[in-house]
C-alpha cells in the first residue's frame, strides 16, 4: 500500500546554480552539463542522471529511472553563475585546472568564457594561499554579505530564474572551532556587525544564500552552514542546507571497505593513507591550517562506521592516518594509497592494499549536479533545515545535534532512495522478502 505523496512544486522555469568558487570541481562541473547537454558526453556518476530506483515488490518490476520518477529540473533549464576571488572565466579557469583536455573544452570555449565569477566575498587570512584580486569591500562582514545577498537577487532577475541552489566550490578555509558567535542566529548577526574573526567567508555566502531561500549545499569541510546559528536560521527561513566536503576519492572506498570489515566482524589494527595532488585545492592544502580542517573531516569516518566503544574486541585503539602531500606535477589526478592492517580467526594479521589514481575533479562533478538538483527538490517539498538523505554524497555528514552521522555508503544510499520513495508516496522497501515465501 502506498501513502500519500508530500506535495511537491512543479520545476518550472530555469534553476540557477550558483557556485562560490569557480575552479577546477566547478569549470568541470559546468563544462560537463554543457557537454551532455549538447550529446557530446554521458552523465556518468550521476545518480539523478543515470539510477534508476526499485519500486514495490521486485515482481512488479518497476524500476525507473530517478529523473522520472521525481520531479527535477531538467539540465536544458540550469543556468550557472559563481563568485571567485580570481577574475578568470570558467574557460580560462578550466584551462589552468588542466582537468578537461581540449578536446572537450574548445567546443566549449565561447560558453564558458560567457561565466565570469563575480567577485568574492574573500579575506587571504582564511585562505592563505590564494591571492585574490576581484573582492568585494565593505566596512563590515554585514556589508559583505548583504552585497552577497545583492548579488544572488540580481542573478535571478537577469537571468530569469525561477529558483537558485548554490553549491560552495570555493576552497577549503582555516579549521575554526564552532563558538559562542556561532551558538543563536543573534550572536552571529552581531558578529557580523563587529567583524568578529571566527566568521569567514564561507559562513557570509552560506547566511545570504539561506536569507534568499536559496538551499546551500556545502562542498568543502570547512563549517560554513555546520554552525547552530546558521542551522537556525535555515530552519527560520525554511530552507534546506547540507554538508560538508564532497566524498569522492579515498574517503569514498573508506566508506565501502570500513563496513564490510564491520559486517564480517574482522577486527582492524591501522589504517594508513596518503595521497600526493597537484592542483590548486592541493596547494591550499599544503597549509596546515587548511589541512587541519580537511584532517578532521576525513579522520571522523573510521570511529563512527566502526563504533570501537561497541566492538572494543575488533577496533579498540586503531590507528588512523591521512596524509596528503601537494605534488605538481600530479595537477588534479590524485594518486591514495592506503595500507589496512585487518584482524581475522584466532587475531592473525592480514593486510589491504589500495593504490586509488583517481581524477579528483571528474569524481566531484556529478555530485554537484546531483545536489544542485537534488536540493532543489527538497526546497520544492517544503524540506527545511539539514538534509541527512543527501549525507551519501559527503566525508563529514551533517546530523542533528545529539545524533551520530550515518557514514555507511550503502545506508547512505538506502536513505537517498527511501526519502525519494518517500516523497513520491510509495512504500518504502525493506528487503525483508516475506511475501515471496510459500
Ligand atoms: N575535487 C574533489 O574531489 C573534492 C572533494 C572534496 C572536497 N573538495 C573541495 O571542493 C573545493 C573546490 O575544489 P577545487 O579542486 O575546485 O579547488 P580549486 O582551488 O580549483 O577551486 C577553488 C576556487 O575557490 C576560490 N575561492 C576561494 N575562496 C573563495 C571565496 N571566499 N569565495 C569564492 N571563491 C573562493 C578559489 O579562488 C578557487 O578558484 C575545495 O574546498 C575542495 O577541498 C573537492
Amino acid at each position: 500500500m502506498t501513502k500519500s505523496p508530500v506535495a511537491i512544486r512543479p520545476a518550472r522555469g530555469k534553476l540557477g546554480v550558483l557556485t562560490p568558487g569557480l575552479g577546477a570541481v566547478a569549470t568541470t562541473f559546468i563544462a560537463g552539463v554543457e557537454s551532455i547537454r549538447r550529446g557530446t558526453s554521458k552523465p556518468i556518476g550521476s545518480l539523478t542522471q543515470m539510477a534508476t530506483i526499485r519500486l514495490g515488490q521486485r515482481a512488479e518490476k518497476r524500476s525507473p529511472l530517478i529523473r522520472d520518477f521525481v520531479p527535477l529540473a531538467g539540465l536544458d533549464d540550469i543556468v550557472f553563475g559563481a563568485w571567485d576571488p580570481i577574475p578568470d572565466d570558467a574557460y580560462t579557469s578550466a584551462k589552468k585546472a588542466g582537468v578537461l583536455e581540449d578536446r572537450h573544452l574548445e567546443p566549449l570555449r565561447e560558453f564558458l568564457q560567457a561565466i565570469r565569477p563575480m567577485k568574492a566575498v574573500f579575506d587571504q587570512h582564511y585562505v592563505t594561499r590564494i591571492h585574490g584580486t576581484h573582492v568585494k569591500t565593505g566596512a563590515t562582514k554585514r556589508d559583505l554579505a548583504e552585497q552577497l545577498r545583492q548579488d544572488i537577487r540580481d542573478f535571478k532577475a537577469a537571468n530569469g530564474c525561477d529558483r537558485l541552489v548554490a553549491v560552495w566550490c570555493g576552497s577549503t578555509e582555516i579549521y575554526i572551532a564552532p563558538s559562542a558567535v556561532h551558538a543563536t542566529i543573534e550572536s552571529f548577526e552581531r558578529g557580523m556587525d563587529e567583524n568578529h574573526p571566527d566568521i569567514a567567508p564561507s559562513m557570509l555566502y552560506a547566511w545570504a544564500c539561506i536569507m534568499e531561500h536559496v538551499p546551500y549545499n556545502n562542498g568543502a569541510p570547512n563549517l560554513a552552514v555546520d554552525a547552530p546559528a546558521l542551522l537556525a536560521l535555515a530552519e527560520r527561513e525554511g530552507v534546506p542546507v547540507s554538508g560538508k566536503d564532497f566524498k569522492t576519492g579515498q574517503t569514498w572506498m573508506k566508506t565501502v571497505i570500513a563496513p564490510a570489515l564491520k559486517a564480517r566482524m574482522l577486527g582492524l589494527a591501522g589504517w594508513y593513507s596518503t595521497n600526493i595532488l597537484g592542483n590548486r585545492d592541493g596547494e591550499v592544502l599544503d597549509d596546515p591550517a587548511s589541512f587541519k580542517t580537511k584532517e578532521a573531516s576525513k579522520l571522523s569516518v573510521l570511529h563512527t562506521i566502526l563504533q570501537p566503544e561497541m566492538y572494543p574486541d575488533l577496533y579498540e585503539g586503531f590507528s588512523h592516518v591521512v596524509r596528503i602531500n601537494y605534488y605538481p606535477p600530479r595537477g588534479d589526478n590524485k594518486e591514495g594509497w592506503d595500507n589496512i592492517d585487518i584482524v581475522g580467526w584466532m587475531g592473525y594479521p592480514m593486510q589491504i592494499k589500495v593504490n586509488f589514481l583517481c581524477r579528483d575533479s571528474i569524481l566531484a562533478a556529478p555530485i554537484v549536479l546531483d545536489l544542485a538538483l537534488l536540493s532543489d527538490l527538497a526546497g520544492r517539498a517544503g524540506r527545511k533545515g539539514i538534509q541527512e538523505w543527501l549525507s551519501f554524497y559527503y566525508k563529514s555528514p551533517m546530523a542533528p545535534a545529539g545524533l551520530l552521522p550515518e557514514h555507511d555508503l550503502f545506508i547512505q544510499q538506502t536513505k537517498l532512495k527511501n526519502t525519494l520513495r518517500h516523497l513520491m508516496g510509495e512504500e518504502q522497501i525493506t528487503h525483508l522478502g516475506l511475501e515471496y515465501q510459500p
